[in-house]
């Protein structure tokens, strides 16, 4: 008998048990005295067809518990809610910001391995529902985190434009070049701007750069986004810009990306994330 191994379920049947012998006890007792006993209370003086009505003291138990219940509302009413502005979200919201500065001086200055070991709790947590435990973006839901990064996301973002991050300058537009235009701008993004490596066209460089002004009318000549007018892509690539993402949000073909500035991560966890997207990068 498996169920009787269960500590909880034998507590409930010993007091399942023990209310039905104390209710057989007292309903018994009532109708024993029903039966017998003859009155001797006092009566008030009303009678009613022959009714009447015992003056009995109220009882001391019932009495204390009326007084405490009037104390109790007037002392929740003052200090707790609403006067003294009490709530259980005020009190969880504290508790967590508690929890979150002690967690951010625990791991004020985690070392590379530590960063991404809890980068990648947190990917597997927030990010994998839509971006895929290995992070190829579940056939498109999200962005393919192994591509993005890399020239040929740049490439990608020319062509399909770019939204749902809420810059002053509004969306990205689609179709500013050709794909061939683009392949080139991408280069020198790449190897240039962001100065995330060797292009795999460095031939194109040149060519790039010569198109940069198309792009630097919107992130500025340095590519930095003329203070907070669009994205600061001197980052592309890089956690710093994972966590723009994450504190923006992110609109795509099929579905958006929300905003993670809601307290979901700490600062820290916003990097550590940033970097294990980085490390997934092809
Ligand atoms: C009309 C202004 C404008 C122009 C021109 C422009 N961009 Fe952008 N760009 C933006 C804005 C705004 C965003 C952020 C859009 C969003 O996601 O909300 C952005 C985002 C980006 C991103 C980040 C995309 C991502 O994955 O989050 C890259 C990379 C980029 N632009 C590169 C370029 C390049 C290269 C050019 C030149 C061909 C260019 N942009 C031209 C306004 C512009
Ligand atoms: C609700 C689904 C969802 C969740 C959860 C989610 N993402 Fe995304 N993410 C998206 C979508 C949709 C896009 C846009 C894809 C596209 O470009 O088509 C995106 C885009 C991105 C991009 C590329 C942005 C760019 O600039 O092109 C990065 C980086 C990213 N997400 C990182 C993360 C990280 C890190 C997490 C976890 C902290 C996360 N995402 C959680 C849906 C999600």
């Amino acid at each position: 008998m498996n169920w009787l191994n269960d500590n909880v379920n034998l507590l409930g049947l010993l007091g399942a048990a023990a209310i039905i012998i104390i209710t057989v006890f007292v309903v018994g007792k009532y109708i024993k005295q029903i039966k017998n006993e003859k009155s001797t209370g006092e009566l008030v003086g009303e009678d009613w067809d022959g009714i009447g009505e015992y003056k009995n003291p109220l009882p001391i138990g019932w009495s204390l518990s009326f007084i405490g219940t009037m104390v109790w509302v007037l002392w929740y009413f003052l200090i707790g809610y609403p006067l003294g502005g009490y709530s259980q979200i005020g009190e969880y919201n504290e508790e967590v910001a508690a929890y979150n500065t002690k967690f951010e001086s625990k791991w004020a200055n985690p070392d590379e391995q530590t960063l991404l070991g809890m980068g990648e709790g947190v990917f597997l947590v927030q990010c994998a529902p839509c971006h895929g435990v290995t992070g190829d973006g579940i056939n498109g839901k999200a962005a393919d985190m192994s591509r993005w990064g890399t020239e040929l996301a740049i490439v990608d973002t020319i062509v399909k434009g770019s939204k749902g991050m809420g810059y002053p300058l509004g969306d990205m537009p689609a179709g500013m070049l050709d794909k061939e235009s683009a392949t080139a701008v991408a280069a020198y993004v790449f190897e240039k701007i962001a100065k995330a490596g060797k292009s795999k066209n460095s031939d194109l460089v040149a060519t790039g750069e010569a198109l940069w002004p198309t792009c630097a009318a919107c992130h500025g000549q340095d590519g930095k986004g003329m203070s907070g007018s669009s994205p600061n892509i001197s980052n592309y690539g890089k956690p710093e810009f994972v966590v723009d993402v994450l504190n923006h949000g992110k609109k795509g073909d099929i579905g958006t990306m929300p905003s993670f500035n809601d307290g979901r991560l700490t600062d820290i966890q916003k990097l550590a994330v940033g970097k294990y997207v980085n490390s997934l990068i092809e």
